[in-house]
């Protein structure tokens, strides 16, 4: 991948043909299995692993994340601000909450969800300033009150977004004071194909060669199957739990495991009230990113008290 730091230790990758040469095979805690050895696992019980000690995500960050795309005004926005400020008196959630508003009501909200939830912005220019009409510079984001920034939506891929802006836009937001949320991804189709894995992987690849370890451990990281999106469907745990790891172990091809395990990856797609525990209980999960379930401050304070 061309990162700064050379020495890391690979991962132990197992493949099929390993577990039925040697059934016996050990499997260390962080081995990356591929998909056709954890289907043997399966049928041999012991696949998914029993979750770690401490396993909730790893000692990461916790976060709930609402990404609101083009839905609110600003006095939509400062309504869901009270409800979601009332919804919260009487819990006190453990993971932090990121409010993507429409960028028009950012400044709005910057006050009524002080102390209730961060501000993210759902794009950013890939540039710091310049000749570039409409496009939102971190420093412009910041100025309005975010602190995150969602960068490689799946709905801004499918408007043309490729891997190489999405590198430049994450770099943008380092620059620029933001903390990126990096989404990832696989298509239906990728997923068919047996290539969740290979697309994810190139797509961390593409973002994080050549970022310095003090950078790349500022990124969040979002995995959100395409087909899952707004759709109601979710992926088996067990598969979300293996993307997951996956995430990680690319990153630990370049960086410390120790601070790798530190990067925040969350599941975004169809994430609701219903299934918010389980999905955020799975081995490495440290949060969600919800879209159409955020828009409800009850609905989003219940997921947020789910973590
Ligand atoms: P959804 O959207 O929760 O409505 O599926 C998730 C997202 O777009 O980030």
């Amino acid at each position: 991948m061309g990162y700064n730091a050379p020495s890391m230790a690979r991962k132990t990758l197992i493949t099929a043909r390993d577990l039925e040469r040697r059934p016996a095979l050990p499997l260390p805690a962080d081995a990356l299995l591929t998909p056709l050895a954890r289907d043997l696992l399966r049928k041999r019980g012991l696949w998914p692993p029993p979750v770690r000690a401490g396993g909730r995500g790893c000692g990461a960050p916790r976060l709930v994340v609402a990404n609101w795309k083009s839905h609110k005004t600003i006095p939509e926005a400062l309504a869901f601000a009270r409800g979601l400020r009332e919804e919260l008196a009487s819990r006190r959630p453990r993971a932090g909450a990121v409010v993507c508003p429409p960028a028009t009501a950012l400044a709005n909200l910057r006050g009524p969800l002080r102390g209730v939830a961060e501000l993210g912005a759902q794009d950013v220019s890939a540039h710091d300033e310049g000749a570039h009409t409409g496009e939102l510079a971190a420093r412009h984001l910041v100025d309005a009150g975010a602190r995150y920034v969602l960068v490689g939506h799946s709905e801004r891929r499918a408007a043309g977004e490729d891997d190489a802006r999405c590198r430049a836009k994450v770099r943008a937001a380092l620059r620029g004071g933001l903390t990126p949320i990096l989404c990832v991804g696989e298509t239906a189709g990728e997923r068919d194909a047996g290539r969740t894995e290979h697309v994810v992987a190139g797509q961390l690849e593409a973002v994080f060669a050549g970022l310095d370890l003090a950078r790349a451990t500022r990124v969040v990281l979002a995995y959100e199957p395409r087909w899952a999106i707004g759709t109601g469907r979710v992926p088996q745990g067990e598969d979300v739990a293996a993307v997951l790891a996956h995430a990680r172990a690319v990153l630990a091809r370049a960086f410390p495991p120790d601070a790798v395990e530190r990067v925040p990856v969350l599941y975004g797609g169809s994430v609701n009230e219903r299934n918010a525990a389980r999905l955020l209980a799975l081995p490495g999960c440290s949060g969600a990113l919800v879209g159409g379930a955020s828009l409800d401050p009850a609905r989003f304070a219940q997921i947020l008290a789910s973590a």
